[in-house]
């Protein structure tokens, strides 16, 4: 019922020519028809290229941040939703913990972004998760409901139906450190029932992916969790095979 889907976060790394490296690789690997759809999200200046390159393959393509603001105007430096549109991005990561943590967004921004993601026909792919000290205080299920409260009314429950979810826990991402699949499921589980409060057949066809050290070795077995419908992948989807792998495991 909901199809999984495997999305590659680039973060700030790659290069013209690793972009054609690594987008040949997975055009080729992705031949076979994996089941689960596939998103990648390198950093804007190579979006346009990529769009390009990705031509009509299955491969869906995304950004990792964008502009909060909808229309255009006097804002030096930032992206619209409407540009990423333009060049056929389909998807754009709103609320990263690297862009909440490192750029000082807060709960309402995100909540922006997600609107106008959305008002340009982007589908958001909003990050949600806490830091170690958050769980070990055990404030986890708190951190996470103020972030989804945050959209849910700046947007309503409405607006879900057109977005997909993310829990990335802060201490495992890029840490070598993964959820168990339980601890990945227990706040999946409570995700669900958040937006199942609000819209039972919307959180029914949410997909909430799992980020935070995804790797060939340990995907199959968070993936097979009742509420984990695919990943959010940083340092994995750098590498054609072990992102294969990984696309392979959900599918
Ligand atoms: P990681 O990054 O897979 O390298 O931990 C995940 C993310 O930040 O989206």
């Amino acid at each position: 019922m909901r199809k999984p889907l495997v999305a590659g976060n680039w973060k700030m790394h790659g290069s013209r020519q690793q972009l054609d490296s690594l987008l040949g690789g997975l055009i080729d690997g992705l031949s076979d028809n994996a089941t689960a759809e596939v998103l990648v999200c390198p950093a804007f200046v190579y979006l346009h290229e990529a769009s390009a390159r990705l031509g009509d393959s299955a491969i869906e393509l995304g950004a990792q941040n964008v502009c909060a603001q909808a229309g255009e105007g006097a804002f030096t430096g930032e992206i619209s939703a409407a540009m990423l549109a333009d060049i056929k991005c389909r998807y754009v990561i709103v609320g990263h913990s690297e862009r909440r943590a490192i750029y000082a967004e807060s709960d309402e921004q995100v909540a922006k972004k997600f609107v106008a993601a959305q008002a340009a026909g982007l589908i958001p792919v909003l990050c949600v998760g806490e830091t170690l000290d958050e769980r070990e205080s055990g404030a986890t299920e708190a951190v996470v409901a103020r972030q989804l409260d945050a959209v849910l009314d700046e947007a309503g429950v409405a607006a879900f139906s057109q977005s997909v979810l993310a829990y990335e826990p802060v201490w495992a991402i890029g840490t070598g450190k993964t959820a168990s699949p339980d601890q990945a499921q227990q706040v999946h589980g409570f995700i669900r029932s958040k937006i199942a409060e609000k819209d039972v057949k919307i959180a029914g066809l949410l997909r909430i992916l799992y980020g935070g050290s995804v790797k060939p070795g340990n995907a199959a077995e968070i993936f097979a969790m009742a509420d984990v419908d695919g990943g959010l992948i940083g340092g994995a989807s750098l590498k054609v095979d072990d992102f294969l792998a990984i696309v392979r495991a959900a599918g």
